[in-house]
């Protein structure tokens, strides 16, 4: 038995097709809490200003409120201290200001740069281009048959590598990589030598599976708010104090100064520093009561429930030989294709039958290509997901291999 959190989402009593919403694109887009939109709404009907800008009551509420988000989502992900919180448009810009601020900055020629071969290209065309502008190079930590990152078999120079960037959970095959295990290989890889930076995508974890950035031994941590029933246009990219020093601004402007004269400028401290222009305050209160949401449900009540839906749609998918699993997932996705049918024309008669899944190459195309398949299909569940979802998905099946075999 799984708990029934449907009617938490307003957008899961609609029709698609005339029939049911089987919402199984979490991975895309989760969709977003009641809880999280009244929270929004009042922030937009009520409290709605610019932060840090005024000392009119709305302006001092609204930045109360920025502010108290990102207090929460501090204790949230286990920050030191609430400055260690950038917000940002989401994981992607998280990744692009951990590689322009901390990367052009500090990587020189020759350092590498070592990303895993399963990465969202938001996770490695960054470093491409930190890379190119710093003559460092990019390396790729293999990937095994499960989907585990095989450190010890990284044909590389660890006393050059200075970053080691890698996800939580793949955003294809549902892996999940153990951080804190992966941090200590990475010690014990590099030795008597320093010891790289590391940063971790977090996008496809932090609403399923307990994070800590003090106890990840990690320095970097990126995540986007509409993965996790917040809204869209809102991330984070927590970056640990100890290395504020080495970081430089990427935008300028407005909120980052601590003083301006026509000659140069002073920069604020962080989080602000990293900050420039005017934040998205609303994404900001959203996110911080799509923590309080996920808290109040459980992190742990949440890995029953993707446990229990994971087991029951790897069952069934299982019992078709015509549909090929990649990896072993042990999250909350899975992809797959069935033979002979191209994942677009599946997903496509899929959206008939009400089912929403992903297909392409879901940003991490040379892992496709490396598996000799253009694309896979690719269902993911959130808490509002149940087995209804799975039946309909594999009467979508069906209807495809009539259709297509
Ligand atoms: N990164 C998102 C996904 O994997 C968009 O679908």
């Amino acid at each position: 038995m799984i708990k029934d959190y449907r009617s938490d989402f307003p957008i899961l009593k609609r029709q698609i097709h005339g029939k049911r919403l089987a919402y199984l694109d979490s991975a895309g887009t989760s969709q977003v809490s009641k809880f999280v939109l009244d929270a929004v709404y009042d922030f937009e009907t009520n409290h709605r200003a610019n932060v840090h800008r005024g000392v009119h009551t709305l302006s001092e509420e609204a930045s109360e409120m920025y502010e108290a988000a990102r207090l929460k989502v501090s204790k949230f992900i286990g920050a030191v201290i609430p400055s260690e919180i950038v917000f940002t448009s989401g994981a992607t810009e998280s990744i692009n200001i951990a590689a322009f601020s901390w990367g052009v900055h500090n990587l020189k020629k020759d350092d590498i740069v070592l990303v895993s071969e399963i990465e969202h290209h938001s996770n490695f065309v960054p470093w491409q281009e930190v890379c190119r502008m710093t003559g460092s190079q990019i390396k790729y930590i293999p990937i095994d048959n499960n989907g585990d990152l095989d450190i010890k078999n990284t044909n590389v120079d660890w006393s050059k590598v200075k970053l080691v960037a890698f996800t939580q959970v793949s955003n294809v095959i549902g892996r999940v990589n153990e951080v804190k295990d992966i941090a200590k290989n990475i010690k014990k890889a590099v030795g008597e030598n320093q010891m790289p930076k590391i940063l971790v995508d977090g996008s496809q974890a932090v609403s399923h599976l307990p994070v800590n950035v003090q106890s990840f031994g990690i320095d970097f941590y990126a995540f986007s708010g509409h993965k996790m029933y917040g809204p869209m246009g809102i991330g984070v990219l927590w970056i640990k104090r100890d290395i504020f020093k080495e970081l430089r601004p990427v935008k300028f402007g407005g909120g980052m100064i601590n003083e301006a004269t026509y000659e140069k400028s002073t920069f604020a401290q962080m989080p602000e520093f990293l900050e420039a222009g005017t934040p998205n305050v609303s994404g900001a209160v959203g996110l911080g009561f799509a923590c309080d949401y996920i808290n109040q449900i459980g992190i742990e009540n949440i890995i029953k429930h993707d446990t229990i839906l994971m087991d029951c749609a790897l069952n069934k998918l299982r019992e078709d030989k015509d549909i090929i699993i990649y990896g072993s997932p042990n999250s909350s996705l899975i992809a797959f294709n069935v033979k002979n049918i191209p994942s677009h024309d599946l997903a496509s008669v899929l959206d008939t039958c009400g089912v929403a899944v992903r297909s392409g190459h879901h940003c991490v195309m040379p892992w496709h290509k490396k598996q000799d398949v253009t694309t896979t299909a690719r269902l993911s569940f959130g808490i509002y997901s149940d087995f209804s979802d799975i039946d309909q998905l594999i009467l979508g099946i069906s209807k495809a291999k009539g259709i297509f075999l």
